[in-house]
C-alpha cells in the first residue's frame, strides 16, 4: 500500500493533493487544525485519516507526529511513503514596524519550524525502511524576491529553500537514495490569495495586482496545480534530490 502524510488538508492546495492522492489509491494521513469533511466522506481507491494538529505549537507538532509514525511504522503493508509539507500562513502582511510579536512568533513555527521538526523526526524514525523516502516542500516565488510587506512570508520561505537544499545535500553524501524537494504551485485561487487582497495598500504595496490576478482569472485552481505535484510524486524515479520543481515547469 502507497501511504502519504499531507500537511493542510482543511482547504486549499493541500486538500486538492489529498484527495488526487487518495484517487490514486494512497491512504493520506491529513494534518490541520480543521477537518475536511468531504475528504472523511470521500469514496475513492484510496482512504483519508485526519489528525488535528496546531502547527503553530511545536510541542503539540512533535507529539502528533511521533503518534503518526507510530501508527504508520505498525502497517506490515507499506510499500511507499510520501511526505508533503503544504501548510503555511502568509500573515503579518504588515511593513516591519509595525507588526506584533505573537503573530511572527506563529508565523515562522508554522511555516519554517514546524517542517524542520518534523523532517527531522522522519528522517530518523525511518532510517532503516526499506523504500526511498519522498519528502515535498511547498515553497513559493516570493522566497526569491522581496515583497513590501512580506518580509516574514519570504523569510520563511526563503529559509525553507535553504533548508531542503541542505536536507537533500545531506542525503546526497549518505547514500540514503531519500529525496527531499521543493514544490512552487505559482498563484492559486485559494483563501491565502483571498488574505492577500484583503490587505491594505500600507501594509501591502502590491495589493492592487493581486486584486486584478483575481479579476481576471489569472490564479489557478488548486487540482490543476496538484495534479503537477502529485503525477511528480508518484513518478518518484524521476524527481531529482534537491530539486526546485514548479507547476511552471508544465505550463510555461
Ligand atoms: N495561494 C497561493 O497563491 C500560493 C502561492 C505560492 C505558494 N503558496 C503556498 O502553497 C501552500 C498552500 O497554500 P494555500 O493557498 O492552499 O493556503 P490556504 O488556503 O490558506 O490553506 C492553508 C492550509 O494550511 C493549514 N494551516 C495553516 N495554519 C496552520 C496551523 N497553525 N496548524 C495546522 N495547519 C495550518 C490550514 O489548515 P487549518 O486552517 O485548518 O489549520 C490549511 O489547510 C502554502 O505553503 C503556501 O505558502 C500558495
Amino acid at each position: 500500500m502507497k501511504y502519504a502524510v499531507v500537511t493542510g488538508t482543511s482547504k486549499g492546495l493541500g486538500a486538492s493533493i489529498a484527495k488526487l492522492l487518495m484517487e490514486a489509491s494512497c491512504h493520506v494521513i491529513g494534518i490541520a487544525r480543521n477537518n475536511n469533511q468531504s475528504l472523511t466522506d470521500a469514496e475513492l481507491p484510496g482512504t483519508y485519516s485526519y489528525y488535528q494538529a496546531d502547527l503553530s505549537d511545536l510541542s503539540q507538532t512533535e507529539n502528533i507526529f511521533k503518534s503518526i509514525i507510530d501508527d504508520v511504522k505498525e502497517k506490515g503493508d507499506m510499500e511507499s511513503l510520501l511526505l508533503v509539507q503544504n501548510a503555511a500562513l502568509v500573515t503579518p502582511i504588515e511593513q516591519a514596524g509595525k507588526q506584533n510579536t505573537g503573530q511572527l512568533v506563529n508565523h515562522v513555527h508554522v511555516n519554517l519550524l514546524s517542517p524542520m521538526i518534523i523532517t527531522n523526526l522522519w528522517l530518523d524514525s525511518f532510517r532503516d525502511s526499506n523504500f526511498p523516502l519522498v519528502i515535498a516542500n511547498v515553497t513559493s516565488g516570493a522566497a526569491n524576491r522581496s515583497v513590501y510587506g512580506w518580509n516574514a512570508y519570504g523569510s520563511t520561505k526563503a529559509g525553507l529553500d535553504r533548508y531542503t537544499a541542505t536536507v537533500a545535500l545531506e542525503q546526497d553524501e549518505l547514500n540514503t537514495g531519500n529525496k527531499v524537494f521543493l514544490f512552487d504551485p505559482s498563484i492559486m485561487d485559494t483563501e491565502m490569495q483571498g488574505e492577500i487582497r484583503s490587505a491594505d495598500k500600507t501594509q501591502f504595496a502590491d495589493v492592487e495586482k493581486f486584486k486584478a490576478y483575481k479579476t481576471n482569472n489569472s490564479l489557478r485552481d488548486t487540482d490543476v496545480v496538484a495534479q503537477v505535484l502529485v503525477d511528480r510524486l508518484l513518478d518518484a524515479d524521476n524527481i531529482k534530490n534537491g530539486e526546485y520543481y514548479s507547476v511552471k515547469d508544465i505550463f510555461k
